[in-house]
């Protein structure tokens, strides 16, 4: 399995793997801006084939007040249901918060998560470190509430 950071023509393969895996769906047109405006920050995962197994899509907070900092955000991460528990949403977040806190100087991370997703809150919280700041009632279009996280970057910059 390789990680490198996606490619325009990668975008088909991101998008299908993000149809498959959650209900949280994009226009290619977002897909495009993500990767057209921070290229750093989107990684994809690719088995032996080259074809895209995994993908992360990222971008940095375009609407930062006086008061925040410059931080990235995780618009969206998943790994096709047979390639997981293998490390890569890992490797896919890791990379691109490397890429967040050196490229542009983001002093944190911050993501959206579904209450619910256990996995994905364990993969934030218990291996990466993230903490959570606030809850964001009915976030998801189903009413689902999100737990917004944030992680500091500070240590990488
Ligand atoms: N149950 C409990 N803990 C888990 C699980 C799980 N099913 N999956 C991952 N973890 C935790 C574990 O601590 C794991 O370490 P370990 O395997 O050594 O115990 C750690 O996270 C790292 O796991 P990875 O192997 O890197 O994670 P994986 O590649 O399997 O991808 C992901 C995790 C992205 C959440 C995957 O399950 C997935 O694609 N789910 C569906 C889509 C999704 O929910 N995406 C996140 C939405 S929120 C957002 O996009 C901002």
């Amino acid at each position: 399995m390789n990680i490198r950071p996606a490619r325009v023509d990668d975008l088909m393969g991101m998008q299908a793997c993000n149809l498959q895996n959650l209900p949280e769906n994009y226009t290619m047109k977002y897909y495009l801006y993500h990767i057209l405006t921070w290229p750093q920050l989107s990684y994809v995962a690719e088995d032996h084939k080259g074809r895209i197994v995994g993908y992360i899509l990222a971008k940095m907070e375009e609407d930062v007040g006086e008061e925040d900092e410059a931080h990235g955000h995780v618009t969206s991460i998943s790994v096709l249901r047979s390639y997981r528990r293998l490390g890569l949403a890992k490797k896919l977040m890791v990379q691109s918060q490397e890429a967040m806190a050196t490229v542009y100087r983001a002093a944190y991370v911050s993501l959206h998560v579904r209450k619910s997703n256990r996995a994905a809150l364990s993969l934030y919280r218990d291996t990466l470190g993230f903490t959570m700041k606030d809850v964001e009632k009915k976030y998801y279009a189903d009413g689902e509430d999100a737990y917004a996280m944030r992680l500091s970057l500070k240590h990488l910059a």
